[in-house]
């Protein structure tokens, strides 16, 4: 099984200084991205480990109002590990959290905001709806990047402007798919799942333009459980 120091080693950042934004998504070898309806459903002990371990690396977990309405979403609360990791490089406590929603169809009692360890940042655009946005203020700080729709670019310039400069995106589809279209993703981590699970899910973009994007693998784990843990980076 890949150690945790293993996890560490792979998936190491670059300079912290460079803005960079990473993926982090599991699917199924057909391609699905849930099982049930959830992703937690497809992945395993490896998987979570890394999930631990990207988060602790991060300064910002950014994720679509979609994910946060079916998967919950509760506090992030690093490990004393992870915490003492963090610590040992220069890093606050814990990363912020970040939620992607143009409509701003989430509740300030929302799972997401009331167990928050801090406060977590709701990135929107200008003409989402006032009164929405007014109720969401009261829980976690609002970002409003662009007018009709949410600029994903400025986003992440916002956040490095505010010390932000490691983005981790744990999806889900629709954000990734706007975050290529935005041309701001460095990273791609995907964790294969051994299942083939049929049925409706979707794939881990949605909604992209069609386009060749490439980019080059960076490392390739395996564990004992038969999950295959793939980096790819621009
Ligand atoms: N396998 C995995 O690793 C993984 C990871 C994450 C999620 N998932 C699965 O994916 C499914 C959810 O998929 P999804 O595509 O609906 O999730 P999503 O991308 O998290 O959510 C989509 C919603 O996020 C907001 N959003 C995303 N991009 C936006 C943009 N550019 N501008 C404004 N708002 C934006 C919108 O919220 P508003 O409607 O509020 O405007 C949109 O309706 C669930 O089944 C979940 O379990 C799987």
């Amino acid at each position: 099984m890949p150690t945790r120091d293993d996890l560490f080693a792979a998936y190491a950042l670059g300079d912290r200084g460079i803005p960079s934004l990473r993926m982090n998504f599991v699917a199924s070898v057909d391609g699905a991205v849930s099982l049930h309806g959830r992703s937690g459903t497809l992945g395993g002990q490896t998987d979570r480990a890394l999930m631990e371990v990207l988060r602790a690396m991060a300064d910002v977990i950014l994720v679509g109002a979609g994910t946060v309405r079916v998967e919950g979403y509760g506090g992030v609360q690093p490990t004393a590990e992870d915490a003492a990791w963090r610590r040992t490089h220069g890093l606050s406590p814990a990363p912020r959290l970040a939620v992607v929603s143009g409509r701003l169809d989430l509740s300030p009692d929302d799972s997401v905001f009331a167990d928050a360890t801090s406060r977590p940042i709701v990135v929107t655009r200008a003409s989402a709806p006032h009164e929405r946005r007014e109720a969401l203020a009261e829980v976690a700080d609002v970002l409003v990047c662009g007018d009709a729709t949410v600029d994903l670019g400025l986003m992440v310039a916002e956040f490095a402007a505010q010390g932000m400069t490691q983005v981790l995106s744990e999806g889900g589809p629709h954000l990734f798919g706007s975050l290529l279209d935005a041309d701001v993703v460095d990273e791609l981590c995907l964790t294969l799942a051994p299942r083939v699970v049929g049925g409706g899910a979707g794939r881990i973009a949605q909604g992209a333009t069609e386009g060749d994007r490439g980019y080059a693998l960076r490392s390739i784990l395996h564990d004992d459980d038969g999950f295959v843990f793939l980096r790819y980076a621009r």
